[in-house]
């Protein structure tokens, strides 16, 4: 049982430039959309900013761009009160950025365009090694160089660190560099990418965890939207139920799911209440717009716990 859980995230900032449409442009057209919203957003990012408002202490390994978002991501993360001392700018790089749309229903389609965090490798992972071991919990994603992710599992599994990886966007995975991966959370559509099996009910995402577990991952949890997540380990599979919410905007509850899992499984809380935890604070996130600011803190994510937990 730790207090206060020490989380490091080695992965990916951008800035998410958010559109809410009613519908799409068809090729060659021009149309209005409803809204605009600049937010700092990144899977990486996201998921250390989950991580600090659930109340860890977390710490962040990162590159920015040599342009006016760099400076102004840095100081979003000392903001919200995560160690920067690994997020650097790198010269004559963009930073990353997401041309987000978001439908009625909540919805969102995503491009990202990875600049600056393209730059991020196995020699900036080595820079930070001694605070890396301090850390509890080691949280990736495949929004930085997949060898610098591979690496990171590496070095966590050598140093006995739980590690959890995100595979988001989904991509092409060496499933030997993942061996011994303690947790490993797509979403169906990245869980399709990665093992063929296409992810449209519980079943599909069973017979999917199955063979990332049979691949040599302990745990696999794929995250299943408004119908909660699959948690897979040894020979157990389970479905473990959502929270309803009126969703607004999805985008980011991936992210909130893992950041909040990560500190609730330091914390000491079994694993499959951790799951359920995390599925209330991802959906809590979907109620409000924007990815980093729709996280509720630790004060009101409790309140909601207390009441809806319960059952
Ligand atoms: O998961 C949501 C995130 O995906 C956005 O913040 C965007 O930046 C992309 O990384």
């Amino acid at each position: 049982m730790v207090a206060r859980p020490r989380i490091a995230v080695v992965g990916s900032a951008n800035i998410d430039l958010t559109t809410f449409t009613d519908r799409f442009p068809k090729p060659g057209e021009t149309i209005f959309g409803q809204r605009f919203d600049l937010g700092f957003g990144g899977k990486g990012a996201n998921q250390a900013a989950a991580a600090r408002l659930c109340g860890a202490d977390v710490f962040m390994v990162a590159r920015v761009g040599s342009d006016l978002f760099g400076p102004a991501t840095i100081e979003n993360f000392k903001k919200l009160g995560i160690d920067a001392s690994h997020v650097k700018q790198v010269e004559g790089l963009s930073s990353g950025v997401a041309p987000i749309f978001v439908e009625p229903n909540g919805q969102n389609r995503i491009l990202v365009v990875k600049g600056a965090n393209d730059a991020l490798k196995a020699a900036d992972v080595d820079a930070a090694a001694e605070t890396l071991k301090t850390a509890h919990c080691i949280v990736l994603q495949f929004e930085i160089p997949l060898e610098t992710v591979y690496y990171t599992i590496a070095f966590a599994r050598k140093q006995g660190i739980r590690c959890i990886l995100n595979p988001a966007p989904g991509q092409p995975v060496d499933m030997g560099a993942l061996t011994g991966l303690d947790y490993f959370v797509p979403n169906e559509s990245e869980a399709e990418t990665i093992t063929g099996i296409a992810v449209r009910n519980v079943e599909d995402a069973k017979k999917c965890a199955e063979k990332l577990v049979a691949g040599g991952i302990r745990h696999v949890i794929i995250t299943l939207g408004a119908n909660g997540s699959l948690l897979a380990g040894g020979a157990l599979s389970e479905h473990v139920p959502p929270f309803a919410v009126k969703s607004i905007d999805s985008t980011g509850a991936g992210d909130a799911f893992i950041g909040s899992f990560a500190v609730f499984l330091a914390e000491g809380v079994p694993e499959r209440e951790a799951v359920r935890r995390a599925n209330l604070y991802a959906a809590l996130s979907t109620t409000g717009v924007g990815t980093q600011k729709s996280f509720y803190d630790r004060r009101r994510f409790d309140a909601e716990w207390a009441v809806r937990g319960r059952n």
